[in-house]
């Protein structure tokens, strides 16, 4: 009797944990999926690379149209998935192991160079039919971490070196760019299509590139995490370059964990980049996962540099800016409030601060430079392209936008006495500005609302990492900015992964997410601030 009892007890208890699994397998959903949520459900054979490729095709299918932020899909993502599942199978019978994107999709900001059936075009049609010689180091760092490259996102157009009258967003192939949250408020770039991907989950992950803003503001307007590392971290080998200075490729995503599984993947030193033989003593053994801390908060010290940032966005913004930071003080950070950096006003100010002509100077000798190297393009040079422009001002929308900012790059050199004045000048508001407040105050981050701080860390190849911090009276997104000192990611991840951990500020486009109910929405929007 007490045996029949006890076996009928295992026996519910077995089929009560077969039940707790079975309900938490089948929690997986597409919406919001993360890196590790697809992962386990991998593992519980619960989902196949082949049906996550599939979902994502079919909301790109049906989004795109309104959100132009897909220029082409990889005609090889259904057969790259296949074979994610085929090794995930053998891999199960224990050959061989697995890396750690193994059937991840991820997207590709249209600069990145893949040597595969897509176009490489910067959004611009002058590049169509052309071949780059080799996959950019990033892309195959991805592949061989097993993801499958998605397809190519809409950027603006030249990294909107077009033209000064361009909107960023916007170019002649995909036309404007849309911002899922709200529609009439620009998406912002030059990583457009990469940010709001991403934040209307039609792909896992991105990757991104930045020069000034450019992975940071898109990623800020589109309530998605946006890292740019210290400019050498991630090779630049195989991109469309605008400045060695300051240009980095990185991660766009939903959570600060996936970016760091991004990160981790493509990190390292290439022989095609000398910056990353520099940068490579600061990649930390055993990558930088470890550094997802709940509690890494504890013992930070954070500068709070208000002015001129905190009244960017709005009273709502700037009201839940100073919740966070009451966040950031009861998970045991050390608040320095009210820091000023020295010349902002000049940083910030496109007039005066140079940067604008260092930029074209550099872009002209560096896209001369990848355009060489291409096989079957219409045009092999800056001087080809301002050309093709002009004699194809139907293709690329002549009519709509010029091509001033081109021309003036056409006329600019990198030996010219200003553009070298000017980067002297760069150097030294980086130094007695940002670089003098981190160590002043020894900070191990500078906090800031909104994405304008992207500027200061740019001149001189500082990390970046945004984090959604909340939406304003119109539901338009902003996020939190983590600027630090060169090489220190570990710290940066470890405060903005806990951050994110006690707000769970993101949430996905309402209009675009039709498994979220508008009640589910507005309650964690507003009803829990
Ligand atoms: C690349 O551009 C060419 C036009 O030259 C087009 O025929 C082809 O379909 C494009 N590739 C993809 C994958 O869309």
């Amino acid at each position: 009797m007490t045996s029949l009892f006890s076996l009928l007890l295992s026996l519910a208890l077995l089929s009560l944990s077969f039940l707790t699994t079975a309900v938490s397998a089948s929690e997986f959903t597409f919406q919001e999926a993360t890196i590790e949520s697809i992962h386990l459900a991998f593992a519980q054979n619960r989902l196949t690379s082949r049906q996550l490729v599939d979902f994502y095709l079919d909301r790109i299918q049906t989004l795109n149209p309104s959100l132009r932020c897909v220029l082409e899909v990889n005609p090889d993502a259904l057969a790259q998935a296949d074979e994610a599942d085929r090794l995930r199978a053998e891999a199960r019978g224990g050959k061989g192991t697995l890396g750690n994107l193994h059937g991840i999709p991820v997207l590709l900001k249209d600069s990145i160079g893949t040597d595969d059936k897509m176009n490489t075009s910067a959004g611009s049609y002058a590049l169509l039919g052309a071949r780059v010689p080799r996959d950019a180091f990033v892309v195959e760092r991805l592949r061989s971490a097993g993801a499958v490259i998605l397809g190519k996102a809409s950027m603006s157009e030249w990294y909107s070196i077009r033209s000064w009258e361009m909107p960023r967003g916007w170019c002649a192939r995909g036309g404007q760019g849309v911002n899922p949250y709200v529609k009439s408020e620009n998406p912002c770039g030059s990583s457009t299509g990469s940010a709001i991907a991403v934040a209307a989950n039609m792909v896992t992950v991105s990757l991104g590139t930045e020069t000034d803003s450019s992975i940071i503001c898109p990623a800020d307007h589109n309530s998605v995490v946006g890292f740019k590392p210290t400019v050498g971290l991630t090779s630049r080998a195989g991109v469309m370059l605008v400045s060695p200075r300051q240009d980095s490729i990185g991660p766009i995503s939903r959570t600060v964990s996936d970016a760091v599984y991004v990160l981790d993947a493509i990190v390292g030193f290439d022989p095609r980049d000398e910056a990353t033989g520099e940068a490579a003593k600061f990649i930390p053994m055993g990558g930088y996962k470890q550094f997802l801390r709940e509690d890494g908060l504890k013992g930070k010290r954070l500068g709070i540099v208000r002015n001129p940032f905190s009244n960017s966005r709005g009273s709502t913004a700037a009201s839940i800016f100073d919740q966070h930071l009451g966040t950031f003080r009861n998970y045991g950070a050390t608040l320095v409030d009210n820091l000023e950096i020295e010349n902002i006003d000049i940083i910030l100010n496109p007039s005066k601060n140079g940067e604008m002509g260092v930029l074209r100077a550099h872009f002209k000798h560096h896209i001369n430079e990848y355009l060489g190297e291409l096989s079957n393009s219409p045009v092999k040079s800056l001087a080809d392209v301002i050309a093709f422009n002009s004699n194809n001002p139907d293709l690329e929308k002549m009519e709509e936008y010029n091509q001033d900012g081109l021309i003036a790059a056409q006329m600019a050199n990198i030996l010219d006495e200003e553009v070298v004045k000017a980067e002297h000048m760069m150097k030294k508001l980086s130094e007695e500005g940002f670089e003098k407040l981190m160590k002043e105050n020894e900070l191990d981050a500078m906090v800031t609302l909104g994405l304008r701080a992207a500027t200061v860390l740019a001149f001189e190849g500082y990390p970046a990492l945004t984090v959604p911090a909340g939406y304003d009276d119109n539901g338009m997104p902003f996020g939190v900015c983590f600027g630090g000192l060169k090489g220190s990611e570990a710290k940066l991840i470890e405060i903005a992964y806990s951050f994110e951990q006690a707000t769970r500020m993101r949430k996905p486009p309402l209009s675009f997410s039709s498994e979220f109910h508008y009640q589910y929405y507005y309650e964690q929007s507003y009803g829990t601030m």
